[in-house]
């Protein structure tokens, strides 16, 4: 099972909520791929701080694609449920706790996440190396701690894929030790130069 859990990276979330969203945000549909998910941590992680910073109306018109290889077959289960044992759940700030998760009546070691939440992330079986994006209008992928497990040509392909799959000047977020490969260096700009985000340049193949 891919290691995770939430509100793993603070540093990601206050990128999201600074430079992401103030754009994102003004589009009528928002569609975010985190692309390789595990078991839902990370794209719950980002529904709930979207959730904090946008109204309830605008909020229903994100989508949260959650993907994974899922050798077990087991994590659109675990994700579609959307609860996680209360043990996993202790770095969650406790408002937000508070907020968007109530222990299960019948295994109240478990705690459910908030249905609106769980209304926005949809989760698919998906092999990367495949390159076959799930959509072309994405306005921000988040790929962490995934593309290490790939040879620096499939790194070249996904990133490659991702590119064509974000819209104009969308974002894309990897992990902190993934540098832009040479052979796409004028494709993404980093936004920050203190992390890995970028945005979509425009025109390139
Ligand atoms: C360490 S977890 C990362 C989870 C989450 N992104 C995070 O950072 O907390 C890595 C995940 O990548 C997935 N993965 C590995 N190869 C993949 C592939 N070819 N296509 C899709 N997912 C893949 C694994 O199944 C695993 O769940």
């Amino acid at each position: 099972m891919g290691f995770t859990f939430f509100f793993r990276d603070f540093q990601t979330l206050d990128l999201i909520r600074e430079y992401v969203l103030p754009v994102i945000g003004l589009r009528r549909y928002i569609n975010i791929w985190s692309a390789g998910c595990s078991t839902g941590q990370e794209p719950y992680t980002i529904a709930i701080l979207l959730r904090e910073n946008m109204g309830p109306m605008l909020f229903r018109n994100v989508k949260l694609l959650a993907t994974d290889i899922d050798e077990h077959n087991e994590y659109g289960t675990i994700i579609r449920n959307g609860s996680y044992p209360a043990k996993e759940l202790e770095r969650i700030p406790p408002e937000i706790f508070k907020r968007y998760f109530a222990p299960l009546p019948d295994k109240p070691d478990y705690c459910l996440i908030d249905e609106e939440i769980r209304k926005r992330v949809e989760f698919q079986q998906h092999n990367l190396l495949k390159l076959i994006p799930v959509r072309d209008d994405l306005s921000l992928i988040v790929c962490k701690n995934v593309l290490l497990h790939f040879t620096e040509e499939e790194r070249v392909n996904v990133l490659r894929m991702y590119y064509h799959a974000l819209n104009e000047s969308g974002f894309l977020i990897v992990e902190h030790t993934q540098k832009m490969p040479e052979a796409l260096q004028g494709h993404f700009e980093q936004v920050v130069p203190y992390a890995q985000l970028f945005r979509k340049v425009n025109g390139r193949k």
